[in-house]
């Protein structure tokens, strides 16, 4: 995650540049930078959020013309060697995204002869610009920028600056966000509208493969073949506040839809579909470590424990290695029985949680390898584990975890298929198989979300019930957790989420016609025994609403209500029922009037015990 922007016009780029990135700062606030282009590149650059950028800019320090940076760590730690404007000789980058076959380029580039300062994926952008430059001195600036766009593979919305070209801003875009501001006689680009809203709200949405030339005159804009092209100008109506939710009624429901982009900047850079195996660079264990590990010990709360017990399946299931799923407020007072094959993995989302973070202090003493799953860059966890894996969902500012929770079970997968891979459990085809339903997934994550009215008129019809249960077996036992803790937390409904099997063991005295029943329902091996327990339930008149896959054509013979999801590999399916039971918990509470971005009596980050 980042943000990047752009100005050219009449007022102080250096006020408008830091105000615009201010505002995206939500993107990613682990380091930040400013080129202007006098008639040098003059850039400042820094570790830590827009505040300390601004305390490293010298007073009276201006121009009219300039891009900058505010950047969520991906490749290369939060360093200000990292921070971008990146540059090559006469020519600055700011990116968002991720250039995912950097390290061939970048070879490639220091056999030329290139240095490289930073250890970013960007840094190959600026030379490779510079080398084309430089191989044909016609070559105006935006023809660089389209040639090496034919080289990079990956996603990236681009800012670029060249001092043979002082009047001109050239950007370009592949699926990373990038949006043009019309002022009068001044010219905005950013990764977010909200960016640049105080100073216009006239703006033009770039698409993929399309490029952009600011100059002070106006703003071109080209296809990729070269051809000017002519684009809609949009007036936005959004007030500040309602940009900043993109106009969705809630951060939450926004998040529920960035899930496509969160899930791929999650894997992206750590799948070679070529290779047909897993890379994970953030991993500091060798592979005999990994294959005399004993035990995984996954340490977490709430949501964060949701996926953990998913992710215990997997780790089961892929790699063949025995794990405990141990809610941190407990594990911190418990008497662990640990050793030095032991694997501790922490998820936390703010990284910040007091119990997870006192629970893996407690584990330090048993020299086991530990690692971290966590959002946010620069959080106290990534200082207290061996390895860290980032999620890159990008901040998550409504208090119900939603994006962070499948961004999690995506590092699941990954880190289960890398350690099966090693300790040669997985065929090379069950590889495949299932990093090709990885690359999947945003699209059908999609597609769930293009199909959101009929689970919102389900949650509209069930919206004034007292109790709701959640079940599911195997894999879907936690995600009906997970769809129990989503309702329970924002629309204050009872709900109680139960392995499928257990409801005969006590729950089912509960069942009646007043308390609908959710089953996770989807293809696998338990499939049958979950329709066995849905006719349990319905004869005790209970209404029973399912989450099946799109091919299955018999299901709502026996249930009352079906919400699909597209077919997928069967240990992928949680993903996709998360995002279900998600928009369910979010229109039931809507219709309820609930406060859903700030439920009562809870807090996004818990730092007390
Ligand atoms: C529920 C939710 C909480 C968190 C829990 C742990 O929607 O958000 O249950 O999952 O407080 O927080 P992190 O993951 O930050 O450790």
């Amino acid at each position: 995650m980042g943000g990047i922007v752009g100005y050219i016009g009449t007022d102080n780029a250096v006020d408008v540049i830091i105000s615009s990135l201010r505002k995206m700062e939500y993107r990613g606030y682990d380091s930040a930078g400013i080129t202007i282009l006098n008639d040098d590149l003059v850039t400042y650059k820094t570790a830590g959020k827009i505040s300390e950028l601004e305390k490293i800019i010298p007073a009276g320090f201006n121009g009219h013309i300039g891009i900058g940076h505010t950047r969520g760590a991906t490749h290369g730690k939060p360093e200000t060697k990292n921070a971008h404007p990146h540059l090559s000789s006469n020519i600055a980058v700011v990116h968002n995204g991720i250039i995912e076959n950097y390290m061939r380029l970048k070879e490639k580039l220091i056999e030329q002869g290139y240095e490289f300062l930073s250890d970013t994926d960007t840094e190959v952008i600026a030379h490779l610009l510079h080398r084309t430059m430089k191989d044909n001195e016609a070559c105006s600036l935006i023809d660089a920028v389209r040639h090496i766009m034919t080289k990079i593979e990956g996603s990236y919305a681009i800012a670029v600056l060249c001092t043979d070209e002082p009047d001109h801003i050239v950007l370009a875009r592949k699926d990373s966000p990038l949006i043009i501001g019309l002022g009068d006689k001044n010219y905005f680009a950013a990764s977010d509208v909200t960016a640049f809203l105080r100073y216009t709200k006239n703006a033009v949405y770039i698409n993929d493969m399309e490029l952009v030339q600011i100059s002070p005159g106006g703003v071109e804009f080209y296809n990729n073949d070269g051809q000017r092209i002519e684009k809609q100008i949009e007036v936005i109506e959004w007030n500040e506040e309602a940009a900043e939710k993109a106009g969705y009624e809630h951060f939450m429901l926004k998040e529920i839809h960035e899930q496509p982009t969160s899930i791929q900047d999650t894997y992206a850079g750590r799948i070679s579909e070529l290779e047909g195996r897993v890379i994970l660079d953030e991993l500091k264990m060798d592979e005999d470590q990994l294959r005399n590990l004993q035990r995984v010990t996954i340490i977490a709360c709430g949501t964060s424990w949701n996926a953990g017990c998913v992710g215990k399946y997997l780790f089961e299931n892929l790699a063949g290695i025995h794990t405990d799923v141990e809610t941190a407020s407990e594990f911190r007072y418990a008497d662990p029985v640990l050793c030095g094959q032991i694997f501790t993995l922490a998820i936390t989302q703010s990284g910040e949680t007091a119990d997870t973070l006192a629970a893996v202090k407690s584990t330090k003493a048993y020299g086991c390898s530990s690692a971290a799953i966590t959002n946010v860059v620069g959080s106290t966890i990534t200082r207290e584990t061996d390895s860290v894996f980032f999620t890159r969902a990008g901040p998550e500012i409504g208090v119900a975890a939603t994006k962070s929770f499948t961004a999690q079970l995506i590092v699941l997968y990954l880190i289960a298929i890398h350690m099966g891979t090693v300790r040669g459990r997985l065929t090379p085809q069950t590889t495949r198989d299932i990093l090709v339903g990885i690359k999947q997934l945003p699209g059908q994550v999609q597609r769930i979300l293009n199909n959101k009215d009929v689970i919102k008129k389900c949650a509209e019809h069930y919206a004034n019930v007292q109790d709701y249960f959640f079940i599911g077996r195997h894999l879907n036992y936690p995600v009906s957790l997970e769809g129990a803790l989503k309702l329970k937390e924002i629309s204050y409904i009872h709900a109680e989420g139960y392995a499928a099997g257990e409801i005969k063991h006590g729950p089912l005295a509960l069942i009646s016609s007043e308390t609908p029943v959710v089953a996770i329902a989807t293809k696998g091996h338990t499939y049958d025994k979950v329709l066995s327990n849905i006719k349990e339930i319905k004869a005790r008149s209970a209404e029973v609403i399912v989450v099946a896959n799109e091919s299955d054509n018999e299901i709502s013979k026996y249930v009352d209500r079906v919400l699909r999801i597209p077919d997928c590999h069967e240990l992928l399916s949680p993903v996709l029922s998360a995002v279900v039971l998600q928009l369910l918990a979010y229109y039931t509470a809507l219709a309820r009037g609930c406060s859903i971005d700030k439920p009562r009596n809870l807090a996004k980050s818990v730092t007390v015990e």
